[in-house]
């Protein structure tokens, strides 16, 4: 809990924690964590992407690695718990067996994911795809708000753009990922349970779109002259909202929204924001998108406008391995606590980790289901019990191994 808030004093934002990728922000928290691994006894190295990765060779140190871990970047005027708190768990874990002078039957390596967010190149999951060997050379032509591509970014967080096929995982060289998170929704809270095992991450799509129009003065362009983007901006925002409150589980959300030139006596001449939208299912969640893309061409064309609409990120829906979160139910119930099960709204580095090995979740209870907001909270009880549940999972894998 003291590590979770010595992290939160790393920001570009004073006073509120805003950590987004390849930032000196990101690179100290990052220099902290390879520090309290290297406590814990852990080898560290940085990936061509940023990633942070801790070992602990085992007694083994060729055989194939169990990986824990979660990401260090954050959404703006983030809490200080999604992401960190899983690092950290897994750092305790490592840290708990080199202190009973025990060495594993096998590798584990604590990663600290450098993008899963995806604040500032409006994407998400960048860490986890250099590692899963997925990441498009594309991607590095993204740009921030500040015109810098992911290429120079790569380069100024102490990565290589040019080593990315190289940071993926080998063959045989991981045999598992395992994540603890925050639950980040009210479930565990309502059944007054610490801890939850996830039995499924729903699938999310993140659209850029914008609306190009005709800027002009506020003063002198009759009503029915104008071609205005943000007026068409605010009929998909509706209409998103509209979807996804007739649809059952269906979740849509314009979370940014750039207006140009942006003064308020012109009218706008372009407008791009974003929308997010994600289902358990993934045939209603592309569904819900298709219908949206319809909907923006439709608004276009009635308005004399341009539109864009590009699909910056697609994820189905990835189910947890069934036997690991057997086991982590095992290890739930032999601390003595009740097992829940129970699905992920949230994204995160498992979904695409699931691509080359398989995965398992643990969640953790937080105070009224609040996250991606500052008053984000969890029980130094509960990090207690997450911490505890982990250590048994990974001392029954290595049980396992001896048998
Ligand atoms: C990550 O937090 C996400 O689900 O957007
Ligand atoms: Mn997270
Ligand atoms: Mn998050």
């Amino acid at each position: 809990m003291v590590r979770c808030n010595e992290l939160a004093l790393f920001t570009e934002e004073p006073g509120r924690i805003t950590r987004p990728y390849g930032t000196p922000s990101l690179a100290a928290a990052r220099e902290k964590v390879a520090l309290w691994m290297q406590e814990a006894g852990m080898e560290v190295r940085i990936d061509a992407v940023g990633n942070l990765r801790g070992r602990a060779h085992g007694s083994a140190p060729t055989m194939p690695a169990l990986l824990l871990g979660s990401h260090l970047d954050s959404v703006r005027d983030a809490g200080r718990y999604d992401g960190p708190l899983g690092i950290l768990v897994a750092i305790e874990v490592v840290d708990s067996v080199r202190a009973r002078h025990w060495t594993l039957p096998f590798p584990v390596e604590v990663i600290a994911f450098a993008d899963e967010e995806g604040l500032r190149f409006q994407t998400s999951y960048l860490g986890s795809c250099a590692l899963a060997g997925s990441f498009a050379p594309a991607f590095l032509d993204l740009i921030d708000a500040d015109g810098v591509t992911l290429h120079e970014a790569v380069g100024t967080f102490g990565g290589d753009p040019g080593a990315l096929p190289a940071a993926a995982l080998r063959p045989r060289e991981a045999r598992a990922y395992v994540e603890v998170h925050i639950e980040q929704g009210p479930y565990l809270e309502s059944v007054d349970a610490p801890v939850g095992v996830v039995t499924a991450i729903a699938g999310q799509s993140r659209i850029l779109t914008a609306f190009s129009g005709e800027a002009g003065h506020a003063g002198t362009v009759a009503m029915h002259l104008r071609r205005d983007p943000l007026s068409a901006a605010a009929e998909i925002v509706l209409a998103a909202e509209d979807l996804a409150r007739q649809t059952s589980g269906l979740l849509a959300t314009v979370g940014t929204m750039d207006v140009t030139p942006g003064a308020s006596n012109v009218i706008p001449g372009q407008v791009r924001f974003s929308l997010d939208v994600r289902h358990p299912e993934d045939a209603v969640r592309t569904s819900a998108v298709a219908a949206m893309e319809r909907r923006a061409h439709e608004v276009a064309v009635t308005r004399s406008l341009g539109v864009e609409w590009k699909i910056a990120r697609d994820h189905p829906a990835v189910p947890c391995n069934g036997s690991l979160t057997t086991q982590l139910a095992e290890a739930v119930a032999a601390a003595g606590l009740p097992v829940e099960w129970l699905p992920s709204g949230a994204g995160h580095d498992a979904v695409v980790m699931s691509e080359v090995v398989p995965v398992a979740m643990l969640f953790v209870r937080c105070a009224g289901g609040i996250s991606h907001h500052p008053a984000e909270s969890v029980l130094t009880s509960d990090v207690a019990a997450a911490i505890d549940v982990l250590d048994r999972f990974v001392t029954m894998l290595a049980d396992e191994k001896r048998e």
